[in-house]
């Protein structure tokens, strides 16, 4: 299974929620993660250093990701895209282009199984205490998520 994360920059939440779960992931073959933004603003840097301090806090290298934006080819490539919020999500639905390639993609909580509506909060303009929030909240959905998975085909 190949999954996406998608978030606005690439480089606040996705790269951290690309990180948990390949992290979680290890030693469960056959699955893939990667990670993707909706805007190319930060499209070749590396993850915010707020992410990368707060990964490395739990054992977690993120730095070596780099952002991009989504492509057309990613809606094939992958089987689950997950996005991080509600505008997220809407606009992933609004670019794909055939109903297979829409029913790839969810909210990520409610992937998780989490209660309907739930966004993974955007960090980006706030403080350290917003990442440790969202970084809470995106191992719990990832430990949930390979819980959930089981091993790839
Ligand atoms: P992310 O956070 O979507 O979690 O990567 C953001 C990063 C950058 C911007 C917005 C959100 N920005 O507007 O540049």
């Amino acid at each position: 299974m190949k999954f996406l994360m998608v978030c606005l920059g690439n480089i606040c939440r996705s790269p951290l929620a690309e990180g948990v779960l390949d992290h979680k992931f290890d030693g469960k073959t056959g699955h893939e993660v990667d990670s993707a933004g909706m805007i190319d603003y930060h499209a070749g840097n590396p993850p915010d250093p707020r992410s990368i301090e707060v990964a490395s806090r739990h054992g977690i290298d993120i730095s070596g990701q780099r952002a991009r934006r989504i492509r057309t080819d990613d809606f094939d490539e992958f089987d689950v895209i997950l996005a991080m919020d509600q505008e997220v999500l809407r606009d992933l639905q609004a670019q794909a282009g055939s109903s297979g390639q829409r029913q790839k993609i969810h909210l990520f909580m409610d992937y998780a199984g989490f209660p309907a509506g739930g966004n993974v909060p955007d960090p980006y303009y706030g403080n350290a205490g917003h990442f440790k929030d969202v970084y809470r909240m995106i191992d719990e959905a990832c430990a949930r998520i390979v819980r959930n998975t089981g091993p790839s085909p």
